[in-house]
């Protein structure tokens, strides 16, 4: 069984991500039975429909890659590469773009809630559920974890899997399934889905020029509550206390009969997560420092993974131009 997922470099990676993704693929790697079957890459190309600077794609690319790595991606237990290593992916885009009809791609929520802003969307982003789709179908996967906002983008690919296959009468494409994480939605400081978009994020790793303090004002002193007062019960699963239950699941529990019962205030609530946070995250900061000084080894790292990756998305890449008629065949020479 193969799981595949895929992160876009599109901002620095926040709690959102880490809860809503990362935390999961991680954790799956030790259940894959192997690097083969756990398949991570970061979707760079997806990040054009956003992002125009060459020089902070590369960065955030470079970012994403080292964050996966201190959070605990193992490079013997997944293929951990670049979506752009392996440009295979945007040929079969193209072979699914001509399989899939126009409406179905004009339903998407990441084109529709653009358009509703009133903003021109490119091609690109009107076709970034295709690209998606291309992504998950070129390896085969059978399962992809996700977070909830991208359950319609899998489903669209099931729909495009089935409509080749059924297209050019051969089995090229296998049916995806999503998974959700645990956390499939993540509150933001104010309340809101967290989202680089909502800037309403709480980062992973602090900027390096970050102090505690600044980290304590900026993210976890201003996490929106409603006025209740210290005496007042409280709300256990109000956005608060959904982000300790995630960063300390374990004090979460415990707490939370004390929270509803009335007596804390919501300012040791915040503290009690800011400590948490850094109990979690802030101890890792050393060792991303150590990864991000090591080029050769994160490049390493990629690079193996696209060799591995590209052979897959190859053969599977044989087969499809197959099934359309583009591949030169021998009765062609003959
Ligand atoms: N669209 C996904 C996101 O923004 C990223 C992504 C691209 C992806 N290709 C994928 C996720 C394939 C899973 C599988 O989160």
């Amino acid at each position: 069984m193969r799981i595949l997922s895929g992160i876009q470099p599109s901002g620095t990676l926040h709690l959102g991500n880490y809860f809503g993704a990362i935390q999961q693929h991680v954790e799956l790697q030790e259940q894959a039975g192997g690097a083969s079957n756990a398949f991570y890459f970061i979707a760079n190309y997806h990040s054009l429909t956003s992002l125009h600077d060459a020089a902070k794609l590369r960065a955030l690319t470079r970012d994403v890659a080292i964050d996966y790595l201190t959070l605990g991606l193992d490079p013997t237990k997944a293929t951990f590469f670049r979506q752009s290593d392996v440009p295979e992916v945007t040929e079969l885009a193209w072979l699914l773009a001509c399989c899939v009809g126009k409406g179905l791609l004009e339903r998407a929520h990441s084109y529709k809630d653009k358009v509703a802003k009133g903003l021109e969307a490119s091609m690109g982003l009107f076709n970034y559920p295709v690209l998606m789709a291309a992504d998950i179908l070129i390896y085969r996967s059978d399962v992809v974890p996700v977070g909830k906002d991208q359950q319609q983008h899998v489903e669209m690919t099931q729909d495009m899997a089935q409509s080749f296959n059924a297209a050019f009468g051969r089995e090229v494409f296998k049916r995806p399934e999503w998974r959700f994480s645990k956390a499939p939605v993540v509150p933001g400081i104010d309340g809101a889905k967290m989202s680089k978009s909502y800037d309403n994020t709480i980062p992973i790793f602090l900027p390096d020029d970050m102090t505690d303090k600044q980290a304590w004002k900026k993210y976890f002193a201003s996490i929106k509550t409603d006025s209740k007062g210290v005496e007042e019960p409280k709300d256990p699963n109000d956005s608060l206390m959904q982000l300790y239950k995630l960063v300390a699941p374990e004090a979460a529990a415990e707490f939370e009969p004390v929270y509803v019962r009335g007596g804390v205030g919501y300012g040791e609530l915040k503290k009690k997560l800011h400590d948490a946070y850094t109990a979690r995250f802030g101890v890792l900061r050393e060792k991303r420092r150590a990864i991000a000084a090591d080029e050769a080894f994160v490049e390493g790292v990629l690079a193996e993974g696209a060799k591995r990756a590209r052979a897959v998305a190859r053969e599977v890449m044989a087969e499809a131009r197959g099934a359309c008629g583009l591949d030169v065949t021998a009765s062609t020479h003959a």
